[in-house]
């Protein structure tokens, strides 16, 4: 199986923790050279530097932020010219919990923002890269909750459907020219994220967070929580050239959690 990524440029977008970090370690593991995009320079220093620990790939960072899509457009539309990219990660926080019948307006267009527009914007500037090398990964990190709304998430749940839409549709336009889209949806995933939903549920409900934890440690068959490198896996085989004749899927790492079929 050949899952070798030596000479290709992967863009990974919310990679200075979490998912996204793994996910960049993973193809640089693989051979790609690998470009880092999130918010806090300070870590994505550290994580460049990391994944240049005893490697000859020269990786890079850029500091964005996706609350800002016209700025994350014009930017990479320049900075992809400059460095093509074959591969893109689409990925950025989550938005912030709560019931969908407290939510206002502008928590939906703040999570289309982010998620929708910015993995336009970045698809957009990096198709040409990928036609000129004759290969395109996109692979979009959204969430179960595009399968089963997940409660007390109203805000997430919607945009995360919308983005699953646009990839679908996505795909079918590319893949007469033999570049996927995917996504990855994680389960419970031990990351900032998640510890901030259990933080947050155990504020509102006034149970501790150890309770709210083994709660949903519960509702996993397999009886814990995932591991960012578990969802990077699937992510990085999805990038792999292996990957070729899978387009427009929506694949859940989530230890057995969705119950459809
Ligand atoms: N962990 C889970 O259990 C789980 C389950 C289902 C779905 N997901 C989803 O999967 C995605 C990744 O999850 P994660 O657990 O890795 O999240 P995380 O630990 O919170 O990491 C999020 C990453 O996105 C970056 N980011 C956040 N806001 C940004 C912004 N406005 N502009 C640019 N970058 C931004 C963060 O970096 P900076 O703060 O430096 O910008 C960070 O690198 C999220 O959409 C999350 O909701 C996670």
């Amino acid at each position: 199986m050949n899952t070798n990524l030596t000479g290709k440029h992967a863009l990974v977008c919310g990679a200075s923790r979490g998912i996204g970090q793994a996910t960049a370690e993973l193809l640089a593991e693989m051979g790609a050279t690998v470009t880092v995009v999130a918010r806090n320079k300070e870590r994505l220093e550290e994580v460049v530097e990391s994944l240049s620990r005893n490697r000859n790939q020269q990786h890079q960072f850029v500091v964005s932020d996706f609350s800002k899509p016209d700025e994350v457009k014009e930017r990479f539309a320049a900075w992809l010219e400059a460095t093509p990219a074959e591969i893109l990660i689409n990925n950025s926080g989550g938005p912030p919990p709560g019931p969908i019948a407290d939510a206002d307006g502008e928590a939906f267009l703040a999570g289309m923002r982010a998620h929708l527009l910015c993995n336009q914007y970045l698809t957009q500037a990096a198709l040409p890269g990928m036609r000129a090398a004759g290969y395109g990964r996109i692979i979009n990190i959204i969430s179960t909750s595009v399968y089963e709304p997940i409660p007390g998430l109203g805000v997430s749940n919607t945009v995360r459907s919308a983005v699953a839409a646009w990839a679908k549709t996505m795909a079918g336009e590319l893949a007469p020219e033999g570049f996927t889209v995917n996504n990855v949806l994680p389960g419970f995933t031990a990351t900032d994220r998640l510890t901030s939903l259990i933080s947050g549920r155990a504020e509102k409900s006034g149970r501790s967070e150890e309770e709210i934890a083994a709660e949903m440690r519960g509702s996993v068959p397999m009886g814990r929580f995932g591991e960012a490198r578990e969802i990077a896996n699937a992510i990085a085989f999805l990038a792999s050239p292996a990957a070729a004749y899978i387009t427009g899927v929506s694949l859940a790492v989530d230890g057995g959690r969705l119950k459809r079929l």
